[in-house]
């Protein structure tokens, strides 16, 4: 009987897929790249469709630039500085001056070869310096090199916590042939969210006593790095910054120094350490507990192994009793490393040896709902990791951005080569759908630079895999996604149930105001039993206002709040769905607090930032979710969740509306309750198995005003753990939230016993 009814349906359902595959030449999925070993890179032959509608002449402007076609020569010998440099800055670009911009983004391309510098080589504002992944090129400083580092993302051009949008990958950064004096540096990285680092290899000389570095950062609002090996120099990173994640980085040789030094910050994560043959692995350099004592605020360690190093972390003051500076380890496998933590001069916290470190921290520790911590520097109970979220070797799973590079030119299907326009105008809803339909699962779908205008629901089918071009850009708008009481999504990303590979790297996901009810990604898709990691995003964002196109800038939405209902940007950011699991890498969800092509601060409504929902394995390795009305992370019925670092910030103009106005609250979608008067930064109910190792959850304004910082009361809640959810957190650092943490909403954790530095910082809250 069942069978009779089915059959019709099952016979419109092909002839509905069948018009829908016409013409399709897709006939193997793309499972592996064919290209030739001895081949270019596809992005150096791909043909190149982009381009930037926004800028002051979109119809001459060039996203794509390869340094070759400026000159550069990349043979060691010619100096190649000023060609690599007008690479960079041609066509009016955002340099010395401008402060911030959207319209004019370029992907910087170096092919295999050895370009000799002998100054910066500037990384403007919304700019990708990319190298061939299969033969990664090599900038190399001359030995008369002049100026901060070969690669500068900061002149003191921007402002070092709104510089976003910078990416660098595949080079290997030699400062062998400076003088061992000199502090030859690969990168100065004073950089803030949207930025990253990836498959970069420093070289630096082993002399003893060079003062060479492979980063150096002495601020910023980062930011997520990783895939990187320190050879050499006297510290692998000397890096400051409020907040950043590291995955996967080895430290070799740093022989007479340390392999990560740390000036100052309010928390940060590393994921997958290994340091060889160094002095210390990590030197902690402690501050006070006022607000001008900004140290280190905290840093939690998970997989590390460390090899012939005398020592793996050092304070530099010995934190007694006083809280200077948060510690927490997890997983550190130790070879003959005689001291774990220790202290300058000589104090043993943690002795050290040939043996593994379960868990042990540093701070200030909490359990339950009891309001009263207790400094440690100890050994803390094991902690809890879902087993769906470890590799084969018992580690947090990690996957590297993807980049095809096995692939030829042909195996990718160009959006503007099917039709679509990138124009920021034409509607590109059918040829963008049209594009997936036909070639999902066969071609990498290449969103050349453009920004795509959609005013109804993309669907991205299970089996896609999606590289956008310097950051491309889908805006959803229209009738759609107006009404908050009937949200739907601008990219649904697989369907409920679907599982398979979902790679989406490089783009933005945005809308075009006003847009009430939309759900800006619903994600849907489950990797496949037995790949990890297969669905995911690396380098992808969702970016709300404050940039040309949305109609949400500071012409239309002021700080007055005179824009009104015009001034409605999403219904919710990103949407885990109950049956999804999730890769999350390098994620920044952003409702704009300022126009980043004016500057001015704006009014902007967001009504829920990330909610999960799913069973997990989830992994958010470096995420952040800023200025959102009701929340900006909230779990519900989820389980086995990873979250390393987590950053957050409440809106600016709160309470002024009080949450959640503008919008109302919606059940269909578990609202949570709020605390007064403003956002949760992170709020769980009935979900099990979270690890949360570094969180960074601020509170600066209260309608604008930042006397609240002075009082440590911006706001009075912001994480929220309800009592049916299994859950730790570890190094939780807070700005001027009266309570740092609650239970069932009652406020558990005051600010006040925590203070450190600028944050207030605990290293662990735990059940019992
Ligand atoms: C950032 O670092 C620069 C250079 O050290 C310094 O001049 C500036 O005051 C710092 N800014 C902040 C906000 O810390
Ligand atoms: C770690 O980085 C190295 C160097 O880029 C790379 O070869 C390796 O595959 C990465 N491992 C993981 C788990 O990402």
């Amino acid at each position: 009987m069942r069978l009779l009814v089915l059959l019709p349906l099952f016979s419109l359902f092909s002839l509905v897929t069948f018009v829908a595959g016409l013409g399709t030449s897709c006939s193997a999925p793309v499972t592996k790249g064919t290209a030739a070993a001895s081949a270019p890179f596809w992005m150096e032959q791909i043909q190149h469709r982009g381009s930037a509608p926004f800028s002051s002449n979109p119809g001459g402007y060039q996203v794509f630039r390869n340094v070759k076609d400026f000159g550069a020569k990349g043979d060691g010998v010619t100096d190649d500085t000023a060609a690599i440099n007008a690479a960079i800055s041609s066509g009016n670009r955002c340099g010395n001056g401008c402060g911030q911009s959207t319209v004019t983004p370029a992907v910087v391309y170096f092919p295999q070869g050895t370009y000799l510098v002998s100054s910066p080589v500037v990384s403007y504002y919304y700019t990708q310096l990319i190298g061939d992944a299969k033969h990664m090129p090599t900038l190399l400083a001359s030995s008369n090199f002049q100026g901060i580092a070969i690669i500068d993302a900061d002149p003191g051009w921007y402002v070092n916590q709104n510089n976003f949008y910078h990416a660098i990958r595949n080079f290997v950064l030699d400062t062998t042939r400076m003088p061992t004096a000199a502090t030859g540096t690969g990168i100065h990285w004073q950089v803030s969210q949207a930025t990253s680092l990836t498959n970069i290899v420093f070289h630096m000389p082993t002399t003893p006593g060079n003062a060479h570095q492979g980063i150096w950062m002495e601020n910023g609002s980062g930011g997520y790095m990783g895939d990187l090996v320190f050879n050499g120099g006297n510290f692998g990173m000397w890096v400051g910054n409020q907040q950043f994640t590291v995955r996967n980085i080895t430290i070799n040789n740093a022989n007479t120094g340390m392999s990560v030094y740390m000036n100052w910050n309010w928390g940060w994560t590393f994921q997958g350490v290994t340091i060889n043959n160094c002095q210390v692995g990590f030197d902690f350099h402690n501050g006070g507990t006022t607000q001008d004592q900004q140290g280190t605020g905290g840093e939690a360690i998970i997989d590390a192994v460390v090899t012939n190093t005398p020592i793996f972390v050092r304070n530099t003051s010995p934190s007694n009793g006083a809280l200077h500076g948060a510690l927490v380890l997890n997983n550190i496998k130790l070879n003959n490393v005689p001291t774990a933590v220790g202290v300058t001069g000589g104090a043993v916290l943690l002795a050290g040896g040939t043996t593994t470190i379960n868990s042990w921290a540093q701070g200030n520790v909490y359990t339950g709902t009891n309001p009263t911590g207790r400094f440690i520097q100890s050994s803390i109970p094991n902690i809890n990791k879902a087993s769906s979220l470890l590799d084969s070797s018992g580690r947090i799973f990690g996957k590297t951005h993807p980049q095809y590079q096995d692939y030829t030119p042909d195996q990718f299907i160009s959006v503007k080569s099917a039709g679509a326009r990138g124009d920021g105008q034409t509607d590109d809803t059918a040829a963008i759908q049209a594009v997936l339909n036909q070639w999902s699962g066969c071609k990498i779908i290449f969103f050349d630079a453009g920004v795509y205008v959609v005013t109804n629901t993309i669907t991205i089918p299970a089996g896609t895999q999606i590289v956008g071009e310097a950051w491309a850009t889908i805006l959803g708008t229209g009738n759609q996604f107006f009404d908050y009481n009937n949200p739907r999504p601008v990219i649904k990303a697989g369907t409920a149930g679907s599982t398979g590979v979902l790679e989406i790297t490089d783009m933005i996901f945005s809308t075009r105001g006003p847009a009430a009810g939309a759900i800006v990604v619903e994600w849907n898709v489950h990797d496949p039993a037995g790949q990890q990691g297969a669905a995911g995003t690396w380098d992808t964002h969702i970016i709300l206002g404050g940039k040309a196109g949305t109609n949400l800038q500071a012409g239309q939405c002021p700080t007055s709040g005179a824009g009104g209902n015009n001034c409605f940007a999403a219904f919710m950011a990103l949407h885990l769905t109950p049956q999804s699991s999730a890769y999350l890498e390098g994620l920044w969800v952003w409702t704009a607090d300022h126009d980043l092509d004016s500057g001015p601060q704006i009014d902007i409504y967001t009504g829920r930032g990330i909610m999960s929902e799913s069973q997990g394995p989830v992994w958010m390795i470096g995420t952040a979710s800023e200025h959102n009305i009701i929340y900006q992370y909230y779990l519900v019925n989820a389980a086995n969740h990873y979250m390393g670092l987590i950053q957050t910030e409440t809106p600016y103009f709160q309470p002024n509306p009080v949450p959640p106005a503008p919008f109302i609250p919606n059940s269909a979608y578990k609202d949570p309750a709020l605390g007064p008067g403003a956002a949760w930064a992170l709020t769980v109910s009935n979900s099990q198995n979270i690890l949360v190792f570094g969180a960074g959850l601020y509170s600066f304004f209260q309608n604008y005003a930042q006397d609240c910082l002075n009082t440590f009361n911006c706001q009075q809640q912001n994480v929220d753990i309800d009592a049916s959810s299994s859950i730790a957190i570890y190094l939780l650092s807070t700005v001027a939230s009266q309570y740092m943490l609650s239970v069932n909403g009652q406020g558990v954790v005051p600010n006040s016993a925590n203070r450190n530095g600028f944050a207030q910082t605990l290293s662990a809250w735990t059940r019992a």
